[in-house]
């Protein structure tokens, strides 16, 4: 480090399973940061962490002189220990999803806004290169008028996930909930708000309580409909993980495909970011053939790029791209579409975020 560069932001890890030791290894592959203590009543033993290990948030935070915490502990503890860590004055990186429930969620976000606090939700997706290309493409009229966009995730989990771990078997996970939340949260990142949900829901591979298949009809604000499949028995290359360099955890699929995004002047998939244009010399309808090119950016990792951010989150000197209030958003839709799937009706979602908030208020 030269006199010039800022010193290190100072984080805590809450939670060193699966993710927690990723966010490790970006902590330490990152020039702002440094990893100064976990807490898990579980740590690693075959790792050595070079840091001091706590039982638990609340002895770390009492003993370690930190500036942020990332928390990546089960998910019905996330809120809770979002709240310790924001009373406590550090910023956090939160996982998703933000809360096991929307109600829960906005505890949280009336946390954030009491306490002033920095809290950025771990939507990696956002961060990646070509979410912001896809996004300006949008944005900027490339496809013509956006009409329609589907998304694909499925790849089967190891039985092992939901032997050795009871919480990923019981209410408060499922495919929809891990996984499903990162779809959703980007289709609202890159078409907008979801006006009306329908979903379809199956446990029919498992047997599990939680769901591990599930099918969604969305319909935008902007007018976009879409369609969302994901399964986490189903094996299958295709899916963001699979099309991603982001985790070990997924075999990588050169060109894969995770969304398919359709305009009336042309197409985009996303993360390849193959484009599918009429040239201008012919006419824009389905005789003419559409041409392919890939959209260059810069290769980067979201997670990496994620943790960059939230050190900028952590010094103040940046908003955070994934808030508790958009993330809460999100995590409604998840919550709309398990209203969809047991009632089998269409949820109208600015009525269900009404409905959950007065009931909160009652
Ligand atoms: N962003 C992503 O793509 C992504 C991927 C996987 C998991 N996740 C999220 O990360 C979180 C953790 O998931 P995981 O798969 O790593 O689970 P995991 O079970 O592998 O790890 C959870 C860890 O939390 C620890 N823990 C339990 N109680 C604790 C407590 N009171 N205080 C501190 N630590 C405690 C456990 O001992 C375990 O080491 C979940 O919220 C999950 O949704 C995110």
């Amino acid at each position: 480090m030269t006199a010039s560069e800022p010193v290190p932001v100072r984080i805590g890890v809450v939670g060193a399973g699966f993710m927690g030791r990723q966010h490790i290894g970006f902590i330490h592959a990152a020039s702002g940061a440094a990893l100064a203590a976990i807490a898990d009543p579980v740590p690693p033993l075959d790792v050595d962490l070079g840091c001091p290990a706590y039982a638990d948030a609340a002895r770390m935070l009492e003993a370690e002189r930190l500036d942020a915490v990332i928390i990546a502990n089960p998910n019905p503890l996330h809120v809770e220990t979002a709240v310790e860590c924001l009373e406590a004055g550090v910023a956090v990186l939160l996982e998703k999803p933000v809360a096991r429930t929307y109600a829960e969620s906005r505890l949280l976000v009336d946390t954030v806004t009491r306490l002033d606090g920095r809290l950025l939700v771990g939507h990696h997706r956002r961060h990646h290169p070509a979410v912001a290309r896809a996004r300006s493409a949008i944005r900027d009229g490339e496809l013509g008028q956006v009409v329609a966009v589907s998304g694909l995730w499925s790849a089967r989990k190891e039985d092992a996930y939901f032997t050795d771990t009871p919480w990923h078997r019981e209410a408060g996970a499922g495919v929809t909930l891990i996984n499903v939340v990162h779809d959703l949260d980007l289709l609202r990142y890159l078409c907008g708000e979801v006006a009306e949900i329908q979903a379809m829901r199956s446990s029919h591979a498992r047997g599990l309580e939680v769901e591990d298949t599930v099918s969604l009809n969305l319909r935008f604000e902007s007018g976009v409909v879409g369609s969302l499949l994901a399964s986490d028995a189903g094996a299958s290359p295709w899916g963001w993980d699979q099309a991603t360099e982001e985790t070990l955890a997924f075999p990588f699929l050169p060109d894969g495909v995770a969304y398919r995004i359709v305009g009336t002047r042309g197409a985009l998939s996303v993360p390849n970011l193959a484009k599918y244009a009429y040239d201008p010399s012919v006419p824009a309808d389905w005789h003419s053939p559409l041409s392919r090119t890939y959209l260059p950016v810069a290769p980067r990792g979201s997670f990496q790029a994620q943790l960059d951010h939230f050190v900028e989150v952590a010094r103040g000197s940046a908003e955070p791209l994934v808030s508790a209030e958009d993330a809460s958003r999100t995590l409604a839709l998840v919550e709309a579409a398990a209203l969809a799937g047991r009632t089998g009706e269409t949820v109208d979602v600015a009525g269900f975020l009404a409905d959950t908030e007065a009931s909160e208020r009652s």
